[in-house]
């Protein structure tokens, strides 16, 4: 078998198991790479086609739509997934022509589609022929030249207007991997210095005091400041939590959304002295993650598995700070988990909402009278952010919006978008970060 046709196999196995399957990519890789065994170089190959034709595939869909001359997706998943794959080395990843056809062919009759190996080899040549005529029938709309689903694409231009393109274009970008600094054992500036003398290229982030952002991409786990507990992966916007929380010593905190840790930690190393933090989480497995970071760090907190709407967990107790780092679309997080693109619909957007103001309601009785909490969410669509926060503020009169006050804190931020009256906004293609809300509520004192 000719070099590189294991990694298409695995990487287009991923992408049918995301866009058939609804799998998320980090389960699909993980699945096809155990389907059989790879080299390592060989699995950072697959993962990176796979990352990049679902980054790419909304703009190649309808390359392909025009190549099959019908629907696309009236074929097996599989062969839609090794076309992906083929035209996403054609048109993005440099790799020579010639090898890129001849190993996705032989890719196809690993994956079981010999009898379209023909198909497969004659549509990646047709696109090397007629390239700029099938891509302009592509990007003759905003979703289609800037690969996104229509929906998503439509509703960003409804919510952010001409600021849509930008937020899109920086959806399809390679993510920089951005560290938080564990201020307890070093600073950022300490940090950085460490791995500049590695020969690491980095960068210091001047709203988020703790965070060190390096754009080449590695597995952190090869970092030694990683594993000595120095510092976390966090993105920068996710590094503005404990700042607009507004959390000083001998205060009782609830991490309500807490796994796997990264806040609780970023917490316990910004504010020593708390009084007691709960990291609460629904999902067991994920809890053991906040258990894992917390012992990495050399942190404490108690981490507890519960379901945060109902009224037996945490009962009687009562918290000076409470971070709402909701469940949601992940719609802020797309460069780093392509495959949003694919597994998200826009149903799916009622019911996440409600669960937030389920979970938005059911903590405010945890929160002191002049305490606290902060309502974060990864998303940037509005029904999950101030669309959340507004029904809140209608329906709690003791419910009052302090974000402006408290992102004070942020000195050096670049205007965030002001999402509603009462949030703010990151918006991925501003500040170099992920996509995040936060809405700090404080409960009036009567
Ligand atoms: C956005 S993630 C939290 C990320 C985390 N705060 C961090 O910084 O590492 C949302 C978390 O909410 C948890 N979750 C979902 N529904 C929940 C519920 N009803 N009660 C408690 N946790 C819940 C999920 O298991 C998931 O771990």
């Amino acid at each position: 078998m000719s070099e590189g046709v294991d990694s298409r196999a695995a990487a287009a196995r991923a992408v049918a198991a995301v866009i058939g399957a609804g799998q998320t990519l980090g389960t699909a890789l993980g699945a096809a790479r155990g389907a059989r065994a790879l080299a390592p170089g060989d699995r950072a190959h697959a993962q990176a086609l796979a990352f990049g034709a679902l980054r790419f595939g909304h703009r190649l869909k309808h390359v392909l739509a025009q190549l099959l001359g019908r629907p696309w997706d009236q074929h097996a998943p599989e062969l839609q997934a090794v076309l992906l794959v083929g035209l996403y080395q054609l048109e993005y990843s440099g790799t020579p022509p010639h090898a890129a056809v001849s190993t996705t062919v032989e890719a196809a009759r690993a994956l079981g589609q010999g009898r379209a190996a023909g198909l497969v080899n004659a549509c990646l040549r047709r696109f090397q022929r007629e390239r700029q005529t099938l891509l302009a029938g592509a990007d003759g709309t905003l979703a289609g030249r800037l690969s996104h689903p229509e929906w998503f694409t439509e509703a960003l231009v409804r919510e952010q207007g001409e600021g849509a393109a930008s937020l899109l274009a920086a959806n399809n970008e390679h993510p920089p991997l951005a560290l938080r600094a564990n201020v307890l054992k070093t600073s950022a500036s300490a940090l950085a210095d460490r791995l500049e003398a590695a020969g690491e290229a980095v960068r210091l982030v001047p709203f988020a005091p703790a965070a060190v952002v390096l754009d080449r991409p590695l597995d952190v786990r090869e970092l030694a400041e990683f594993r000595e507990g120095l510092c976390s992966v966090q993105d920068a916007a996710a590094q503005l939590a404990v700042p607009l929380l507004g959390v000083r010593a001998g205060m009782r905190v609830l991490d309500a959304c807490a796994a796997p840790g990264g806040k609780t930690c970023h917490l316990l190393e910004a504010v020593p002295g708390l009084a007691e933090l709960v990291a609460l989480d629904v999902d067991a497995a994920r809890a053991e993650r906040i258990v894992e970071n917390l012992s990495r760090l050399g942190l404490e907190a108690r981490v507890e598995v519960g379901d945060a709407t109902d009224p037996a967990v945490l009962a009687g107790e009562s918290f000076d700070r409470i971070l709402l780092d909701a469940p949601c679309s992940g719609s802020g997080v797309i460069r780093r988990h392509p495959d949003i693109k694919w597994l998200r619909r826009p149903s799916d957007l009622a019911p996440l909402a409600a669960r937030q103001r389920l979970m938005l309601a059911s903590l405010w009785g945890h929160l002191t009278p002049g305490g606290r909490l902060l309502y974060a969410t990864c998303s940037v669509l509005e029904a999950e952010c101030g669309g959340v926060i507004d029904a809140f503020l209608r329906e709690t009169p003791e419910a009052v919006a302090v974000t402006e006050s408290a992102s004070l804190e942020l000195a050096g931020l670049p205007a965030p978008k002001a999402a509603g009256a009462a949030g703010i906004a990151l918006l991925p293609g501003i500040a170099g970060t992920d996509g995040f809300y936060y809405a700090c509520l404080e409960r009036r004192i009567r």
